[in-house]
């Protein structure tokens, strides 16, 4: 038996491919393609790990999952159902949340732009924290929260200083002044929190160390100026589990640890807000080869509208049809928007022959290619949820029609 991907839930034998239990000739038998599934002992097993490594490394250790990484109702139960908390973008994502009943003390709101329907609704539900990204919304805060009589924690994300970022506040004299006068007013507000997140997809442990290092500058300015925050938050950005495995995770965790000591950084709380690490590599798309061109180029019945290049997934690719053969000869795949832009790999390691119709397995999608995916007029795909021999059909898009938030 020989893991596709990296996944031990994609499995081929002389039997054919299977996942998890299910084999795929009885898939593509029963279901059209182009299909998305996800593994939910995958998304389960990636938790574990995540909660596993960085619990044994840190005593006060919390994990919120990035709902914008992959709301769909069926995924978030299950993030749910391991005990992890939800960070939430907006307004829909907050409904969904509570709905599905994450405790409110487990949700943490934040984003560029905060309504005021999205404060009210979270401060009436007593959230834990809501994340400000800039000083002039904790006024809109502060006088919501006291309409309804309550103190509202708040954490306060900070410029990462990568370059070009523009998100989260960039703390200079000026506005350290201001922050200390306002935080003196605003009686309804609570500073309990900073946040910094420097990107996506990180590989390499000096971002992970940049990061810390934005927290900890910003915690030694704000503590110069009388402002003691207790807790920390450093985002996510971890790549797909089968990218990043356990061994490095570990590696990473213990390196933050090592840097929070040597910039000095003294916290109660240490949280982080994985999405991709979760789901990234638990989602897969089986798709077909709907033209061979010439100079080993295939068009499949796919396309960036539905697996576009800004979730920045680790694709990976595969011809199921003739999976024991040598994926050994450089191939590029086109999708079926009709744009010449519309290319999702090239001179990708494929098989040698490329037939019309070969069932193509697209790997590592479970995480913001449905967030990014667009209204090109296309069907979408079915999606279904695979557990051991366990087939769900989560969305079907002839009878549930569009699986957005609203
Ligand atoms: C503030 C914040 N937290 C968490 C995440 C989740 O990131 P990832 O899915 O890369 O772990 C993002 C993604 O953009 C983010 O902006």
């Amino acid at each position: 038996m020989k893991n596709i991907s990296g996944n031990p839930y994609l499995t081929s034998d002389s039997d054919g491919i299977f996942i998890d239990s299910v084999s795929f000739s009885e898939i593509v038998k029963q279901f059209k393609t182009p299909l998305l599934i996800f593994l939910e002992n995958r998304i389960r097993e990636n938790i574990k790990t995540f909660i596993n490594v960085f619990s044994s490394e840190f005593e006060n250790f919390q994990c919120f999952y990035s709902f914008k990484a992959n709301f769909l109702s069926e995924i978030c139960k299950i993030v749910l159902s391991e005990g992890v908390g939800a960070e939430i973008v907006g307004l829909p994502e907050l409904k969904l949340a509570l709905k599905l009943g994450f405790p409110s003390n487990k949700i943490i709101i934040g984003g560029p732009y905060l309504s005021k329907e999205l404060i009210e609704l979270s401060i009436k539900n007593h959230v834990k924290e809501i994340i400000i990204y800039d000083l002039n919304v904790l006024k809109k805060v502060n006088s919501i929260a006291k309409k309804f009589d309550i103190i509202q924690h708040i954490s306060i994300r900070v410029n990462s200083q990568k370059y070009a970022s523009k998100l989260g506040v960039k703390f200079d004299q000026q506005k350290l002044a201001l922050f200390k006068n306002i935080i003196k007013d605003y009686q309804n507000v609570k500073i309990t929190s900073i946040l910094s997140h420097f990107s996506t997809q990180m590989n390499n442990i000096k971002q992970f160390r940049k990061n810390v290092k934005a927290i900890a500058s910003n915690l030694k300015l704000l503590s110069d100026h009388g402002i003691d925050i207790k807790d920390i938050n450093l985002g996510g950005g971890f790549p797909e589990a089968n990218v990043m495995p356990q061994v490095q995770l570990k590696h990473i965790a213990k390196e933050i640890k090592c840097a929070l000591k040597e910039f000095e950084v003294n916290y109660r709380n240490i949280y982080f807000e994985p999405g991709r690490y979760f789901i990234g590599d638990a989602g897969l798309f089986i798709s077909k080869i709907v033209k061979v061109c010439e100079d080993r180029w295939v068009f499949i019945n796919l396309g960036n509208h539905i697996c576009p290049k800004f979730a920045r997934c680790s694709l990976r690719f595969y011809n199921a049809s003739q999976i024991n053969e040598p994926h050994k000869y450089k191939t590029s795949i086109a999708g079926i928007i009709p744009t010449d832009q519309d290319v999702l790999a090239k001179d990708y390691f494929f098989t040698e022959s490329l037939l019309k119709g070969d069932k193509v397995l697209v790997t590592n999608t479970g995480a913001y290619c449905l967030t990014f995916s667009n209204r090109f007029p296309y069907s979408l795909p079915k999606i279904l949820l695979i557990n051991d021999t366990t087939i769900k059909k989560i969305f079907n898009p002839e009878i549930d029609e569009d699986f957005s938030l609203n």
